[in-house]
């Protein structure tokens, strides 16, 4: 996606923003844009204040400027606003890519609406073509690959789990000190049964199936913005 529609879908969520608001702001290249339309618009007067989901995205609204908060202090967020890997029916989404999806998901459940922000290419008819990230915690990886894949075969799912890694080559830690499981399964045909079988293995931290999270996607293409809700 070039970097004008990114910038196309942050406008359109951002004119969901109203002063007075309290944002929950999502990570990724796409989220990125949302921080930048959001800090010319504070600097216009907009009054918002922002839960990040990622210390890069805090790094980011710091050096432009969008006051930042936390749950601790601001424990119910009016709306969050996220890019996304995927964007199924329902909006069901995956997300992960960018390895913050723990902070995402407390984030976004803790805010009255979620907004998502993506390309036309995000759109999928099933989901689980972009492998699906699982935050695992680092003792017992091999216990929870174990149980990962005896999960996914109650369902009928079978794939590999590559653990990720960051460009020095070492396992990819999350914000929360926790590793990333990408999961390749294929399609997957009933992401809640699938969710419910992860949430339940003690070494998952959380996955990045969100579900029943947004109630609106503003999607960019090339004929212009387009709205999916459910
Ligand atoms: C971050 O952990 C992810 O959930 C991102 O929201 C997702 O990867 C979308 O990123 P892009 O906007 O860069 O495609």
């Amino acid at each position: 996606m070039s970097d004008m529609m990114k910038r196309r879908s942050a406008e359109a969520a951002a004119d969901h923003v109203k002063s007075g608001m309290k944002l929950g702001i999502g990570t990724g290249s796409t989220a990125e844009q949302f921080v930048r339309v959001l800090a010319e618009k504070i600097s216009d007067g907009l009054e918002i204040i922002g839960v990040p989901t990622s210390e890069r995205t805090a790094a980011l609204c710091r050096e432009l400027g969008v006051p930042l908060t936390t749950l601790d202090e601001t424990p119910h967020l009016d709306l969050t606003v996220d890019g996304a890997d995927e964007i199924g029916p329902d909006l069901a989404l995956v997300k992960g890519g960018g390895g913050a999806l723990l902070r995402e998901k407390i984030v976004a459940a803790a805010s009255d609406e979620m907004i998502v922000i993506a390309d036309e290419t995000k759109i999928v008819g099933t989901l689980g073509t972009f492998p699906l990230p699982i935050e695992v915690m680092p003792f017992g990886l091999g216990a929870t690959e174990l149980a990962i894949r005896s999960a996914a075969g109650n369902i009928g799912l079978t794939g590999t789990l590559a653990l990720r890694q960051d460009a020095a080559g070492q396992n990819f830690m999350t914000d929360g000190g926790h590793f990333i499981l990408d999961a390749s399964f294929g399609r997957i045909p009933d992401p809640e049964a699938l969710a419910l079988e992860l949430s339940a293995i003690p070494g998952v931290v959380e996955h990045g199936l969100f579900i029943d999270l947004a109630r609106l996607a503003v999607v960019a293409g090339a004929d212009g913005i387009q709205t999916l809700t459910r």
